[in-house]
C-alpha cells in the first residue's frame, strides 16, 4: 500500500477521534456547566455567590470609585442569597461569608464617605452585617518590589524528580503546600478546583498503570489527581476555562510542593475517555470534575538524577507588536 494512503488514512481516523471527544467533551460541559442565572444545584449557588461578591470587589478596589456601584450585581446577589437561604444552606460556608462580608465593606465605603445608598438599603437592609468578617472587599496594597528572590529560587531550582526517598510522605509539608496553592489565581476568584490523593499502594499502583508516562520508575509514595469542577462555569464561553484554571493551579500547587521541599513529577492525563473512566471509578470521581493531571509527590532523595529539559531563549518566543 502507498505511503501516502497509510498516512492520510491515519490522518483521517484521527481527525474522526478528535471530533468526538469535542462532542463528549461538549456534553458533558452542558450538562454540568452552570447555564441559569440561579444556581442549577446547591453548588451552583455557591459559585453564583463568589462571582457576584468577586464583582462588587473589584467595583470596591477601583481607583475611580463610583458611589452606589454595582446595581447589577447587587440585585444578583440579592436573588443567590434568596436562594440560598431557600436551599437552606449552611451559613458558615466561604462562599456566603464572603458575600455578606463584600455588603459590609459596601456599605462600610459610603459611610465613610458620608454618601446614601437608597438601592443597597432596599436590598440589603434586612441583613444584620455588622457581624459579618472582613474577609472581603478591597484593602491597601504595598508592592515590595525587591522581595522576588526567593521565588526566584523556588523557580529555579524546581525540576521534575521521578524518583522518591523510601518512606512515606511527610503530610504536614504537603498540605502546607496545598494550603499555600489556594492563593492560585483563577477566573473571578471562583477557585474551582479539588485535589484526590491517596497513599494507597493498590490505587497508586493502578492509576500509574493506567496513565502509562511514569514506566521504569518505581510506585511514588502518593498520588494527587487534580480536577476542576464543571459547575463552576457560567456560560458557552467559559468552556475552556477549566484548563486554564486547572493548568493554573496545578503549576502553582507544584511550586508549592517545591517550596516546602518536597518532590514531585506532574502526570499528564491525555487518555481517551475509557481510560480516565476508569481511572474516576478508582476513584470515585464524578463526570461533573475535568480531570486536569495527577501528581506524584514524595520525600525528595539526598541526589539523583534529572532530566535537564533545556529550555528555548525566551526572545524565541516573543513578538512585540507596535
Ligand atoms: C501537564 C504536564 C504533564 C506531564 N506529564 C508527565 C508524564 O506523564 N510523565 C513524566 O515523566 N513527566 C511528565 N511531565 C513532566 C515534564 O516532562 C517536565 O515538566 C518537563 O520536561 C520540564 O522539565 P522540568 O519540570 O524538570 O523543568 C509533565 C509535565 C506537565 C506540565
Amino acid at each position: 500500500m502507498p505511503d501516502d494512503f497509510v498516512e492520510n488514512y491515519r490522518a483521517y481516523k484521527q481527525k474522526r477521534v478528535i471530533k468526538q471527544a469535542a462532542r463528549e467533551e461538549a456534553k458533558k460541559y452542558s450538562k454540568y456547566a452552570n447555564l441559569r442565572i440561579k444556581g442549577s444545584s446547591d453548588e451552583g449557588i455557591e459559585e453564583l455567590l463568589i462571582f457576584h461578591t468577586h464583582s462588587i470587589e473589584k467595583g470596591l478596589s477601583h481607583p475611580h470609585f463610583r458611589p452606589n456601584f454595582g446595581k447589577n450585581a447587587l440585585t444578583k446577589l440579592k436573588a443567590n442569597l434568596e436562594e440560598f437561604n431557600q436551599l437552606g444552606l449552611d451559613k458558615d460556608s466561604f462562599s456566603y461569608q464572603n458575600a455578606i462580608s463584600v455588603l459590609r465593606s459596601y456599605k462600610e465605603k459610603h459611610q465613610n464617605m458620608q454618601i446614601e445608598t437608597p438601592n443597597f438599603d432596599s436590598l440589603f437592609g434586612n441583613i444584620n452585617l455588622a457581624s459579618a468578617s472582613m474577609m472581603a472587599g478591597a484593602k491597601k496594597f504595598a508592592n515590595s518590589l525587591n522581595d522576588g528572590v526567593d521565588f526566584k529560587k523556588v523557580e529555579t531550582s524546581r525540576y521534575t524528580q521521578r524518583e522518591f526517598a523510601d518512606g512515606p510522605l511527610d503530610e504536614e509539608l504537603y498540605q502546607e503546600a496545598l494550603s499555600m496553592a489556594m492563593k492560585s489565581p483563577s477566573v473571578c476568584n471562583r477557585q474551582p478546583w479539588h485535589v484526590f490523593f491517596t497513599q494507597n499502594k493498590a490505587k497508586i499502583e493502578q492509576l500509574i498503570s493506567i496513565q502509562s508516562g511514569f514506566k521504569g520508575y518505581g510506585l511514588p509514595p502518593s498520588l494527587s489527581i487534580v480536577t476542576v469542577d464543571r459547575r463552576a462555569f457560567l456560560g458557552p464561553y467559559e468552556r475552556n476555562e477549566p484548563y486554564i484554571d486547572g493548568g493554573i493551579f496545578l503549576m502553582n500547587f507544584d511550586m508549592c510542593l517545591t517550596s516546602v521541599g518536597l518532590a514531585s513529577c506532574i502526570l499528564n492525563l491525555m487518555l481517551p475517555t475509557n481510560e480516565l473512566d476508569k481511572l474516576r471509578n478508582i476513584l470515585k470521581i464524578d463526570d461533573a470534575q475535568v480531570m486536569i493531571a495527577m501528581v506524584a509527590v514524595g520525600q525528595p532523595k539526598q541526589q539523583l538524577l534529572v532530566a535537564k529539559s533545556a529550555r528555548k531563549d525566551s526572545a524565541t518566543i516573543f513578538t512585540e507588536i507596535q
